[in-house]
């Protein structure tokens, strides 16, 4: 890689962790859309006879935490990530815990060191996803295992796939009539449409590019040396009544909202908002209905 290139990439992972800074509050006010997603993240995972569990990305550290409530105080959990602001908060929430700045993508730990790795909706934020799991398979010792969370459409010849579809068609009907807003979209297409730019700069490339991702992370985590790699989509979906936490909701968890709206003035700030808060009302006025479908895609892998 070029030292022009490098620098980008460097650029774009300060930049990416930074964009999260001043939103550690926010961040853990939506546990009604986190948790369920915790839970099956927790499901997916062999943590028998874990000792010393790693997150990667663990931003306020809720999944670190959860791992400690389940795996005891004898257990040493550590979470590693970039964002200054959201590894303080981590901090203050869990004094046993090691919340450590790193890179997922050049982590300074020993070879072979942990039972268990987790990671939740990171992934798509590494410039070069295969260096970070060829990280994590590295830190983790043999025989253990890692469980990595990332959204994704839903897998396009499955069950759970065809299941979606059929259960989200009514919404293009509510779409086309206007009573329907869907998170992150809307705030994403208001923002490409009222302040247009040639920038693409605020997604990775897999983020950016591809929907179902299966097939390419699946054949990453291979790459990276994991064995018996397998995966489970799941679908979930929040509908909101409060236009301020439907704005709040998207500010916070899309990269692109987040990173087009930090970048404005704050008077073309509060002119996004003020047309998205109007909208909202109309559309729930009208009967319509506010709402967040995000989905995870939960992949294993082991390292023989
Ligand atoms: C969507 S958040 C997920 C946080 C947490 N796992 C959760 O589910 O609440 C993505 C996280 O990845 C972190 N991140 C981005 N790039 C990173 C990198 N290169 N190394 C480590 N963490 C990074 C961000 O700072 C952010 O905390």
């Amino acid at each position: 890689m070029s030292s022009q290139d490098r620098f980008k990439v460097d650029r774009f992972k300060i930049d990416d962790a930074g964009s999260y800074d001043s939103f550690a509050e926010e961040f853990d006010q939506f546990d009604e859309i986190r948790q369920p997603v915790l839970r099956d993240l927790f499901a997916s995972a062999d943590l028998s006879g874990c000792g010393r569990l790693l997150d990667i990305g663990t931003g306020t550290g809720i999944v670190a935490i959860e791992a400690a409530r389940r795996l005891g105080p004898k257990a040493t959990i550590a979470g590693i990530d970039l964002s200054d602001g959201l590894l303080q908060s981590a901090r203050r929430k869990a004094a046993g815990i090691w919340f450590l700045k790193m890179d997922a993508e050049a982590l300074g730990i020993a070879t072979d060191s942990f039972d268990a790795i987790l990671s939740l909706f990171a992934l798509l934020h590494f410039p070069d996803p295969k260096r970070a799991l060829d990280e994590m398979f590295r830190v983790l010792r043999p025989g253990a295992s890692a469980t990595i969370a990332l959204g994704s459409a839903p897998p396009r010849l499955s069950w759970a796939g065809l299941r979606h579809r059929i259960a989200r068609s009514p919404d293009l009907l509510r779409l086309a009539r206007g009573r329907l807003l869907l998170a992150p979209w809307f705030l994403d297409r208001l923002l490409r449409e009222m302040y247009p730019s040639d920038s693409h700069g605020e997604e990775t490339e897999l983020a950016r590019h591809s929907h179902v991702r299966g097939p390419q992370v699946l054949s990453l985590m291979r790459a990276a040396g994991f064995s018996g790699v397998t995966s489970r989509w799941k679908g979930y979906e929040h509908s909101f009544d409060d236009p301020e936490r439907f704005w709040l909701v998207q500010r916070v968890y899309s990269s692109f909202s987040r990173k087009r709206l930090s970048a404005l003035s704050e008077s073309d700030r509060e002119r996004v908002k003020s047309v998205f808060l109007e909208r909202c009302r109309r559309v729930l006025a009208g009967g319509g209905r506010l709402v967040y479908p995000y989905a995870a895609l939960f992949v294993n892998g082991r390292k023989r």
